[in-house]
């Protein structure tokens, strides 16, 4: 009996002509050409039909048996088994394909200017790493200890934390930080106060923990310290430049924050958000700097550089700090070398400083063109410090649709209601303008004060829908 099937064999080949063969077989019976109960030729037959010694055939055909795909049936022959067919994994194929996104302008608060030419002291620091060896094994879990030794000096010299390189943890940035700090220090079912409207990040992250969140209404001035209730074990505060609505924590308040958590025994976490970019007057020193043994401070280069690089530094007291670093030797998650060496290469060579000044002129004049720009419109809070202001909207706006519609028109925007809880406030909106180049930012301002000076109605279907999912940067 001959086989329908086109079987060659190629002498030239590497493959052994038995198992050409059985490959072919194998083929057959996968894409449905050879059916289960299909009789075989016999061996002999085969071995005539491709002129090959009879043992190749023989060979071939014990290769399959063993495998599975056939079985001998005395006195009848040689059938193929009931393998059913494996056909690959079909494609999941989606209706249609998804529209490629629309370039937007954005207006969205968290990124800084990236300059599309990379400065020499980015390179030289790259360089720098590019040259050496990694080191051997695993490193300090804690960070490499030149760079504690640096950043210790670092956060000494702009932020006023005495502290010594024990007293610092190199991070993947500051929700790294966070979540560390919340698996490490805090009990599921605790309770945690946090700044509304505020970091929406910091609630997840508290949230993912099973921590209970207390909402604690913000001024012009911050988190009013006045409420906060006394039963919590965790207070998250950004006193630099609130976040969204940019109040700095006075002095006062500051040390009133401080004497409430020495009576209560509560953790105080301090985000230090935006604290490299003030325009007015310097900076007030860190929370921390007043009691690092209450305080833990979280610092990131993701706005003074970039965010994509994921390096930030907790400052906290050394225990603190080695229990965290304990917790990560044993999870073995914490930051890559190349990126901490390059770190202590920009801090040592001045590069970091250097950049945060250059960045800080040319925020200052975009601050000064974004409040011009806004200012006719509502109340612009904010402006003293950081990458972003928040416009506050008259109470008949509603800020969702007016982002939705913004939208439409091609610019992206954070609408202040997206990030408030319990608390309720004027709308408004969060207005970044580190990140698009300076004609872009003209634009999108452009197409913002033609939108607020002749508010639409909401349109039908676009009432309340939320213009875009709060972003890991919002
Ligand atoms: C309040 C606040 N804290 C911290 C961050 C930065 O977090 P990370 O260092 O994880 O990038 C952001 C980013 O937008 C932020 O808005």
């Amino acid at each position: 009996m001959q086989t329908s099937l086109p079987l060659v064999v190629d002498r030239s080949g590497s493959l052994p002509l038995h198992l050409q063969l059985a490959e072919q077989f194998r083929a057959a019976v996968l894409d449905g050409r050879l059916q289960a109960g299909h009789r075989l030729p016999s061996t002999r037959d085969l071995a005539k039909q491709l002129s090959v010694a009879r043992a190749v055939a023989q060979a071939a055909y014990d290769q399959l048996q063993a495998e599975g795909w056939i079985e001998g049936r005395t006195g009848a022959g040689t059938f193929v088994t009931d393998v059913a067919p494996l056909r690959p994994a079909e494609r999941r194929r989606t209706a249609s394909a998804p529209e490629p996104e629309r370039e937007l302008l954005t207006l969205r608060p968290g990124i800084p200017y990236i300059d599309p030419t990379p400065d020499p002291g980015w390179r030289r620091a790259w360089r720098e790493v590019s040259t050496q060896s990694p080191p051997r094994g695993y490193d300090d879990a804690a960070g490499l200890p030149a760079l504690r030794t640096a950043l210790a000096e670092h956060v000494g010299r702009v932020r006023g934390i005495a502290c010594a390189p024990e007293n610092i943890l190199i991070t993947d940035g500051t929700v790294h930080g966070l979540r560390l700090l919340l698996t490490v220090t805090q009990r599921p079912g605790d309770r945690i106060a946090i700044e509304d409207p505020g970091y929406l990040n910091a609630v997840v992250a508290a949230r993912d923990h099973g921590l209970r969140i207390v909402d604690v209404p913000v001024d012009r001035d911050g988190l009013r310290v006045a409420e906060l209730p006394d039963d919590l074990a965790a207070v998250y505060v950004t006193p630099s430049h609130q976040y969204p609505l940019g109040g700095r924590l006075p002095v006062a308040r500051r040390n009133e924050l401080i004497r409430w958590a020495r009576r209560t025994n509560a953790l105080l976490i301090e985000d230090d958000y935006d604290s490299e970019f003030r325009f007015d007057v310097a900076p007030l020193p860190a929370l921390a700097q007043l009691d690092l043994d209450r305080v833990v401070h979280l610092g990131t280069l993701s706005k003074t550089l970039s965010p994509a690089l994921r390096l930030g530094w907790l400052v906290a007291a050394a225990p603190t700090v080695d229990r965290l670093a304990a917790f990560r030797a044993d999870s073995g998650d914490w930051p890559g070398w190349p990126m901490q060496a390059a770190l202590l290469a920009m801090l040592r060579d001045g590069y970091l400083d250097q950049a945060i000044r250059k960045h800080r002129r040319r925020y200052a004049d975009r601050r000064t063109q974004a409040c011009a720009a806004l200012a006719p419109y509502g109340r612009v809070v904010g402006q003293e410090a950081g990458l972003h202001i928040t416009l506050l909207l008259p109470n008949h706006l509603d800020d969702r649709t007016l982002a939705t519609q913004a939208r439409a028109a091609g610019l992206d925007l954070a609408p202040l209601s997206d990030y408030r809880r319990t608390t309720p406030g004027p709308p408004g909106l969060v207005i970044g303008y580190a990140t698009p180049t300076t004609p872009d930012l003209h634009k999108a301002l452009t197409i913002l004060t033609t939108l607020l000076a002749h508010p639409q109605p909401p349109l039908d279907g676009l009432t309340h829908q939320t213009a875009g999912r709060p972003t890991a940067s919002d």
